[in-house]
């Protein structure tokens, strides 16, 4: 008996190594595990073996049925996997291509501002979409019955809190909270009144720029922003101021950059005057030190507004605004 044993486990062990299918690997469970199996045969003639010797034949059959069905099983998993690598996977399909994200376009150029003017010397600061009437008009010495309010067409949200209709109430909160020298940009959202089209959005984005100190000039603001000007289009590119209004810089101007696609010499894009209108900027009214608690005589200091969506429409010719806030992936992939 216990050489039958021995026998049927060495032709076990040499199948075994030789099976190559999961057919084969069945064949081999009947011919050995299952209920009329060589194994089971052997339990079965247990019952010839004389007493004191059936323990041990037990046990060695036992023993052998647990080897058998423990390399059956290893051999399942291995012919199993096997098998998924072969039909489930096909390495010639081309692989899954992630979905890239990038920065919207208006992040690039003002991330590009930004750095032009901390090379200038600047730091940035931040103030509040919803504004008072107080910042965004009031101390900025543009009083309740003032003309220069329809300049720019107002939501309000009730009779003294409104959408800021630019970002010169951070002006305000800026020297409110700091003694000069001062010099900071404040980059935001601005909203107003405008029915879209190509030229115009209810929102779009500016970034105001306040120098304070003694001795500040005009000249200082003509400086800063033709640097501004050819780092950001190239030095090829004038600049030009035109007197203007504004009620918080006295005095005040406008100023255009060469256009940046003739570069000045005059195309359909610039109307053929080689001119494109930036935004506008001035020295600080003393009113307006007046309004935060600055001695005027000391101080002088330039403000400057600017218009991002513009510089970038500009720098990527793009011709229509409404593009940047639309989130169509086909514009926005482009950059
Ligand atoms: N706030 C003005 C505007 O939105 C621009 C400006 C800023 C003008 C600073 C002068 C000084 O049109």
């Amino acid at each position: 008996m216990l050489e039958q044993i021995k026998k049927i486990k060495q032709e076990a062990e040499n199948e075994l190594k030789k099976i190559s299918t999961s057919q084969e690997l069945d064949t081999l469970r009947l011919k050995y595990l299952s209920r009329k199996g060589l194994i089971s045969s052997l339990f079965s003639d247990l019952k010839d073996v004389v007493a004191n010797e059936r323990a041990i034949v037990g046990q060695k059959i036992n023993q052998l049925k647990s080897d058998v069905e423990s390399s059956y099983k290893e051999l399942q998993e291995s012919l199993k996997s096997d098998k998924e690598t072969e039909d489930d996977v096909d390495l010639f399909l081309p692989g899954r291509q992630p979905f890239i994200g990038r920065l919207h376009p208006l992040t690039i150029v003002l991330d590009e501002i930004k750095q032009i003017f901390f090379n200038l010397g600047f730091h940035v600061e931040d103030g509040p979409e919803i504004e008072t009437d107080y910042y965004n008009f009031e101390a900025l010495n543009i009083p309740k019955d003032h003309p220069a309010r329809d300049m720019q067409d107002t939501l309000y949200i009730t009779e003294e809190i409104l959408l800021r209709t630019h970002t010169s109430p951070v002006q305000i909160r800026v020297m409110q909270s700091q003694k000069p020298p001062i010099s900071i940009i404040a980059p935001g959202r601005v909203y107003r009144r405008d029915t879209p089209d190509a030229s115009h959005s209810p929102f779009f984005h500016q970034v105001e720029g306040l120098v304070v100190d003694e001795g500040i000039s005009f000249g200082d603001l003509k400086g800063v922003i033709t640097a501004f000007a050819h780092k950001m289009f190239g030095s090829d590119i004038k600049v030009r101021f035109r007197p203007s209004f504004f009620p918080f810089t006295e005095p005040s101007a406008e100023y255009d950059f060469n256009c940046v696609f003739c570069r000045g010499k005059g195309c359909r894009v610039c109307k053929n005057t080689g001119w494109m209108e930036i935004s506008g900027a001035g020295m600080v009214d003393p009113n307006v030190f007046e309004a935060v608690g600055y001695d005027s005589e000391k101080y002088t200091g330039y403000a400057f507004g600017m218009g991002v969506d513009r510089i970038a429409m500009l720098k990527y010719g793009i011709n229509d605004i409404r593009l940047f806030f639309e989130n169509d992936l086909r514009f926005l992939n482009q950059f």
